[in-house]
């Protein structure tokens, strides 16, 4: 039985992303973090909506993923979940909240779908997290696995560099792909690596992948929405498509609100609320104004 929502879209759910790949669909995602974007980007057919850790940086304005909260993370996705009736909404674990345990990380997993209405999580990693992806799965919550340049890797990667160029490289990547592929994850991100690799893993595995900075050959694809419109204050990568410059659009017209406050032209009387004429009258008869005490 499929369920629809108010608007009589079908709702996307992990069974609809292995029936777009059985189908050749391609899987739109966008990350999102508070309530308007979410529901522009729900209300303009987004399949999956994910509440990514790169919060910390295009949001909160962190230097890196790693020091976003977990409790930071379920605030932002508590707003998307409002705004969200058609996609399906992914949040991303932060770093710590699945490295210490997998008792720690099924508790972490649990309140991503009890307090902030996830309906999956995004866990990196391929092989070394495979055992306690399991878990949390037959903990009834499915998850997302992301391998490739994995941003919480950053100090053991040195640096954000695209993973899986040598043949070891790519071996390792292949591995980790049916690793995630076995333990029954709902789709696998790619990330940073080359078309080469990302195709030859999508065609190898069951489950849906969805690229960023990998290859069109993936199952979908996903984008940052601040790189997507155009706010963000640092170079963009090599595989950002950016559709817009919002940055510039809000900045001109923030400059023109400075303009129009300085030169007295906002508020126009147009925009200003008015006395009913009668009261005015009498305001100006002088009989409505009581005295003002003053002390
Ligand atoms: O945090 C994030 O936005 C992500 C996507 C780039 C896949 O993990």
């Amino acid at each position: 039985m499929s369920i629809t929502t108010g608007d009589f879209r079908q709702r996307i759910t992990v069974q609809t992303l292995a029936e777009k790949k059985r189908l050749h669909q391609p899987i739109v995602s966008l990350t999102a973090y508070d309530y308007a974007t979410a529901r522009l980007a729900d209300e303009a057919g987004v399949d999956l909506i994910l509440v990514g850790d790169s919060l910390a940086q295009v949001v909160l304005g962190y230097e890196s993923t790693l020091p976003v909260s977990m409790e930071e993370m379920l605030h932002h996705c508590r707003a998307v979940r409002r705004a969200v009736r058609h996609a399906l909404l992914v949040i991303d674990m932060p770093f710590g909240s699945y490295h210490i345990g997998t008792h720690a990380a099924l508790e972490q997993a649990v309140r991503c779908v009890k307090d902030a209405g996830a309906e999956a999580v995004k866990i990196e990693g391929g092989r070394s997290r495979a055992a306690m992806i399991r878990r949390v799965i037959a903990a009834e919550i499915p998850v997302i696995g992301h391998i490739g340049l994995t941003p919480q890797s950053v100090h053991r990667m040195g640096g954000y560099k695209v993973q899986g160029k040598s043949t070891g490289a790519i071996d390792a990547l292949r591995r980790d792909a049916a690793a995630l592929d076995e333990a029954g994850v709902s789709a696998i991100v790619l990330e940073g690596i080359p078309r080469e690799v990302a195709t030859r893993i999508t065609a190898e595995v069951a489950t849906p992948t969805i690229g960023i900075g990998a290859a069109p050959e993936c199952d979908g694809q996903i984008l940052v929405f601040h790189d997507l419109v155009g706010l963000t204050f640092t170079p963009a990568a090599k595989f950002v498509r950016r559709y817009c410059n919002a940055g510039e659009v809000i900045a001109s017209a923030i400059r023109g609100y400075a303009e129009d406050v300085r030169n007295r032209a906002f508020p126009a009387d147009a925009e200003c609320y008015h006395l009913p004429r009668e009261v005015q009258a009498e305001l100006e008869a002088g009989e409505a104004a009581p005295a003002i005490e003053r002390k």
